[in-house]
């Protein structure tokens, strides 16, 4: 009914790390040649956790961007925005709240982990609390189908799609719906009308997911309709109201296989990052002092690459043969540490060189990067407009 659009956002925290470009940016890459893809800076959402720290959120914003930009997104395929440059989010976000249980926000299980996790915050705002509806109404104004996140934001993206469902069945039920609906099917042209009735029956009655299917696709390539009929067909189809606001599916993005520097998750608080743009020499030099596998600690005693990180960093960059001569080396103390941390060291490089060449670009000249970000925020926000316009008719505030 809409074209598959993605969407995600990063929270402006600091420089970006090799463990974000693993675990997001490269996914990010990828779905940009094969979607519509809406790529954000959450300031807001940043300023939930940080709000003592207003300076800093934007010069983030501008750093992550070029970080964005060094990894490979390319502004002329995805659209580049800044939340709050669209406040339609917020318009959202407070329409939402309406309907929005306080309970539903309670039991998101991030709430509870992260208040525990950042104890020296002061995070009992309601900010804090609404952070996932804030989130829900960041995808759900784009009407998105996809949301690459990983696996910490699962709950947040079936929080999202509990929302549309419940939007949809308070407001999409628009008085004569039924009568609407039928007018609507009308509209399809007789052919399409009865194959619609058929499928239609075939899925209520029989629960036969191929006639959904169908039907769907059927509504997807009728040309005459208009929005608010296609979105009450596609309603009427599986029994519910107007299908206002699309559910979105999750695109896991594949757990980052990078770890930190001492094995742990990749976290700038635990202080084992690469940054995405660090100068070779310090690249160099934090990985000559990677801590290794413990039991190694002369160079004629044999170690055990699954206990030691930099096996954990072959596995991301190494091939074949060099991953064999990892295990036999080290297990037989037939290389030292430091030899086997050379083809590492290089994959790194290798992989950080055109980033840092994209990078001085945009470094050298920040207009274009304002730009990039000024054009996006206009697309963006007429997507967030339409969108919007239908969301207040159907909460009665179209004020015409
Ligand atoms: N909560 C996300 C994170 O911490 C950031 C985010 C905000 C987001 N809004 C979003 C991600 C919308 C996907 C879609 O990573
Ligand atoms: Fe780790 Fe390589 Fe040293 Fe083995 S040889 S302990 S895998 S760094």
């Amino acid at each position: 009914m809409y074209p598959e659009r993605v969407v995600s956002g990063m929270r402006p925290t600091g420089a970006l790390h090799l463990g974000h470009y693993h675990g997001a940016l490269k996914n990010w890459v990828r779905l940009q040649s094969e979607y519509p893809c809406y790529y954000f800076v959450a300031d807001w959402h940043a300023l939930t956790t940080h709000y003592e720290e207003p300076e800093v959120v934007e010069q983030n914003a501008w750093e992550m961007v070029i970080d964005w930009l060094a990894a490979g997104v390319d502004p002329a395929q995805a659209t580049l925005f800044i939340q709050s440059r669209v406040p339609e989010h917020a318009e959202l976000h407070t329409l939402l709240s309406m309907i929005t249980p306080l309970g539903w926000l309670e039991r998101v299980p991030t709430y509870k982990d992260q208040q525990e996790r950042l104890a020296d915050r002061d995070l009992a705002t309601y900010g804090f609390l609404g952070y996932p509806l804030l989130q829900s109404a960041d995808v759900l104004i784009y009407r998105a189908r996809f949301v690459p996140v990983g696996e910490d934001q699962v709950p947040h993206v079936e929080f999202m799609r509990e929302i549309a469902r419940r939007f949809n069945h308070v407001f999409g039920r628009e008085p004569g719906f039924e009568e609407k609906a039928k007018a609507a099917v009308k509209k399809l042209g007789s052919r399409k009308a009865k194959l619609y009735g058929e499928l239609r029956t075939r899925y209520q009655e029989r629960g036969d997911a191929g006639a959904l299917e169908s039907a769907r696709a059927l509504l997807d390539e009728a040309q005459n309709l208009s929005q608010g009929d296609r979105e009450r067909l596609f309603g009427y189809l599986e029994g519910g109201g107007r299908v206002i606001l699309v559910e979105p599916d999750v695109l896991l993005t594949e757990a980052s296989r990078l770890p930190g520097l001492d094995g742990q998750k990749m976290s700038k608080s635990y202080g084992n990052t690469i940054g995405l743009r660090e100068d070779a020499e310090t690249v160099i030099r934090k990985i000559r002092t990677m801590p290794t596998d413990p039991a190694r600690v002369k160079r004629t005693d044999p170690g055990d690459p699954e206990k030691c990180p930099v096996w954990q960093f072959h596995l991301a960059y190494s091939d074949q043969k060099t991953k064999e001569w990892v295990l036999q080396g080290c297990r037989s103390a037939g290389i030292g540490c430091l030899e086997c941390k050379q083809p590492v060291i290089d994959a790194v490089l290798a992989e950080q060189a055109p980033m840092r060449e994209r990078a001085q670009r945009y470094l050298d000249d920040r207009t274009l990067v304002k730009n990039i970000v000024a054009d996006g925020c206009d697309k963006a926000r007429e997507l967030a407009r339409e969108t919007m316009r239908e969301v207040r008719e159907v909460m009665g505030l179209a004020y015409t």
